[in-house]
């Protein structure tokens, strides 16, 4: 009786231990999520990748969106803080553009609802390209290439949205197939080693990374606050103070000369719960994408690691998702395998096209 009775109350801890992470799943990447109002063609992905390499994009013509979204670097420019333009300091860690296309809303804080709109954001903003945009429609203009590929692909002249357009369509291609998950998810038993295996096993059971980390992508693309530090150069360089106070200003929030911190989610809300949570990244080719989390602060996978081994950070309105893990340094080394190795998939390579 005592047993039966003990059995029972230890799978009723099991069954309440793990609840929160059942209907969480992985998912292999299959199809890719496509805008049936910008539909990708062969002709838009060959002019959204040369404006995509273009300088002309950027007001004194030094930087294109490759600058800080760098193919060989995982399309990041690898740096903590991202660059930015000449005398003026970025806030935040560019993030890899890599399945950008299954990411809905964008922006580490979510403020760009799509790729369409997005993708004037950094054209426009003074801290990244600083061009203006009526500008660059006849700048563009004034390259009979160019005025021959929009024709062809919109059937009309250069305009801003369609700029966009074959910027996001171009975006849409940027694919990592075929990793060992993807095809140990098809079924293929041998495509994680024993200890990529392991790796796997905590990252859905007792790492429970699951919960965010779901889905082809590997996020749920939901807003958490994990605890992450700021970046000490928030608060020692007054350039970097600047762009966050104007970002604050542009967004509305009229108490922004009072910011010391990176609001996060927050300067789009406006919801104290949504005081600096930031959006679950995928996953995706991390082995190139470091620095790690919305502003760098973690330079590799051990400091991630830990940090979520230690039940994140400390922070007023801090999740309740996260507590302490208690992994041993042998399964901190399975899971390392299995985020670095595992999540690794064949990115279509893409070198510079020539440009007009
Ligand atoms: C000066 C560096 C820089 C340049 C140039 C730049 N970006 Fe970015 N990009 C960033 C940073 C930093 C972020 C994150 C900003 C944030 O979340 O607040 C970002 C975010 C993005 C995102 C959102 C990704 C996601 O997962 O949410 C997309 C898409 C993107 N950039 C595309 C582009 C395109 C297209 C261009 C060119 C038109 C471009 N970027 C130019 C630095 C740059
Ligand atoms: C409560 C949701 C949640 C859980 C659980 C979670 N993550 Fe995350 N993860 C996030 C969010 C949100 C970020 C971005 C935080 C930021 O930048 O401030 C992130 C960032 C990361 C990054 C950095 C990626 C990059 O490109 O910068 C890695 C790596 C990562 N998580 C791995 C893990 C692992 C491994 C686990 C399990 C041990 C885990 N996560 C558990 C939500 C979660």
């Amino acid at each position: 009786m005592t047993i039966v009775r003990a059995a029972f109350f230890i799978i009723v801890i099991v069954f309440l231990g793990f609840s929160d992470v059942r209907g969480a799943e992985l998912v292999p990447i299959t199809t890719v999520p496509d805008n049936p109002a910008n539909p990708v063609t062969p002709e838009k992905v060959e002019l959204g990748k040369k404006l995509f390499f273009d300088r002309r994009l950027s007001g004194d013509g030094t930087m294109s969106c490759a600058t800080c979204h760098n193919p060989e670097k995982g399309y990041t420019d690898g740096m903590a803080i991202s660059l930015s333009y000449p005398t003026t300091k970025n806030w935040r860690n560019a993030p890899t553009l890599i399945n950008v296309a299954f990411s809905r809303p964008l922006f580490w804080d979510g403020r760009a609802r799509g790729l369409e709109e997005q993708a004037l954001f950094p054209i426009m903003s003074a801290f990244e390209m600083n061009q203006n945009l009526d500008f660059l429609e006849e700048e563009l203009k004034a390259v009979p290439e160019y005025v021959e590929a929009f024709r062809v692909v919109f059937g009309g002249e250069i305009t801003r949205e369609r700029i966009a357009m074959a910027i996001a369509a171009f975006e849409r291609t940027i694919v990592s197939r075929n990793s060992p998950l993807d095809r140990y998810l098809m079924g293929d038993r041998d495509a994680l080693n024993p200890i990529q295996k392991k790796g796997l096993d905590i990252f859905v059971g007792k790492g429970r990374c699951v919960l965010c980390h779901n889905g082809p992508n590997l996020t749920d693309n939901r807003f958490y606050n994990l605890g992450v530090p700021d970046n000490p150069v928030l608060k020692n360089d007054p350039r970097v103070m600047a762009t966050m106070k104007f970002t604050a200003k542009i967004s509305g929030y009229t108490a922004y000369n009072l910011l010391t911190e990176d609001p996060g989610r927050f300067l789009v809300t406006k919801d104290p719960r949504d005081w600096k949570a930031f959006r679950t990244p995928t996953l995706r080719d991390l082995a190139l994408t470091g620095p790690y989390m919305h502003n760098g602060v973690f330079k590799d996978i051990e400091e991630v690691i830990d940090f979520f081994d230690r039940g994140g950070g400390d922070s007023p309105y801090k999740t309740e998702l996260l507590k302490p893990l208690g992994l041993s340094r042998e399964e901190k080394e399975a899971l390392k395998a299995f985020l670095l190795d595992a999540l690794q998939g064949e990115t279509v390579p893409v070198s510079p096209p020539d440009l007009p």
